[in-house]
């Protein structure tokens, strides 16, 4: 019995999950700290879900780290953000590769310095052939922006003679959008306590399940996540079906 629920769980576990880290600010103003003190402590909390997700053998995390709304912050925090990512990028690339993560970027790489995009670019290329567990990383990110260059790279294609204006719809513009050939997003988490997007993945999450907890990211761990997961293994996904169809009982009523 117990193995059997088990196994109900597993196949409901997501194969894509997706993270906006917020409260990072407040976590430090409740300290009396400043909000790039939350921001550095929220460094641990990315570092401990990168090794849930390979613990739990998840093939997919994006997570929300910069999105293209931030540049309106002070130019104080926007500089510490900065200076961390680099510093992130050469303290832990090494180690992920090392345990087989490929680490993706996402957004629009053109408005950081040229030694962060460098960084950046060796960090993909280096993992490029990593498979334990994708990593994307949104920064300088906003889902209408990866729908406009979405449309945008349909439509040079379209103008090289390479796709026909016709041949456009869901399954070839997927193709143009961030995270494609990705499992799809199934798990949308937001920490924090707000229950918004943000202009995070907006094309992706069509039918990710959401789920928003109260827990400032800095404090998220396993237990957070593990409850997270927990729900969701509860949600009936339907895809637009009736529930009789997604669980294979008999139509009550049916019409
Ligand atoms: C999220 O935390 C991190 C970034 C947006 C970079 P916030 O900095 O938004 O934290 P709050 O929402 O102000 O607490
Ligand atoms: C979303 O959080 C972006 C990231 C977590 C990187 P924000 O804190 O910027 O979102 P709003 O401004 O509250 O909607
Ligand atoms: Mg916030």
């Amino acid at each position: 019995m117990k193995s059997a629920t088990a196994s109900a769980v597993q196949a409901r576990a997501p194969r894509h999950v997706a993270i906006v880290m917020d409260g990072n600010g407040r976590w430090a103003e409740r300290r009396h700290r400043p909000r790039s003190f939350g921001h550095r402590e929220g460094q641990k909390a990315l570092r401990a879900t990168v090794e849930y997700c390979l613990r739990k053998e998840i093939r997919a995390l994006t997570l929300f780290a910069f999105s293209s709304e931030n540049w309106k912050r002070p130019a104080g925090e926007v500089g510490a953000l900065m200076q961390l990512f680099l510093k992130a990028l050469d303290r832990e690339v090494d180690e992920l590769h090392g345990y087989g993560v490929r680490i993706e970027f996402i957004g629009d790489l053109s408005a950081f310095s040229t030694e962060l995009r460098e960084r950046m670019h060796k960090a993909m290329d280096k993992t490029r052939e990593n498979r334990a567990l994708y990593a994307n990383v949104a920064v300088n990110y906003g889902g209408r922006w990866d729908i406009a260059q979405a449309a945008r790279r349909a439509a040079e294609a379209v103008s090289r003679g390479e796709l026909s204006a016709d041949a456009i719809n869901e399954d070839s513009l997927a193709a143009y959008f961030s995270l494609a050939g990705q499992p799809p997003v199934d798990l949308f988490i937001r920490t924090g306590g707000e229950q918004r997007i943000s202009n995070f993945l907006l094309w992706q999450l069509a039918y990710a399940e959401l789920v928003f907890v109260d827990t400032l990211w800095p404090d998220v761990d396993a237990s957070i996540l593990d409850s997270a997961i927990g729900e969701f293994a509860s949600r009936e996904r339907r895809f637009g079906k009736t529930s009789a169809q997604v669980t294979g009982s008999p139509e009550q009523g049916a019409a």
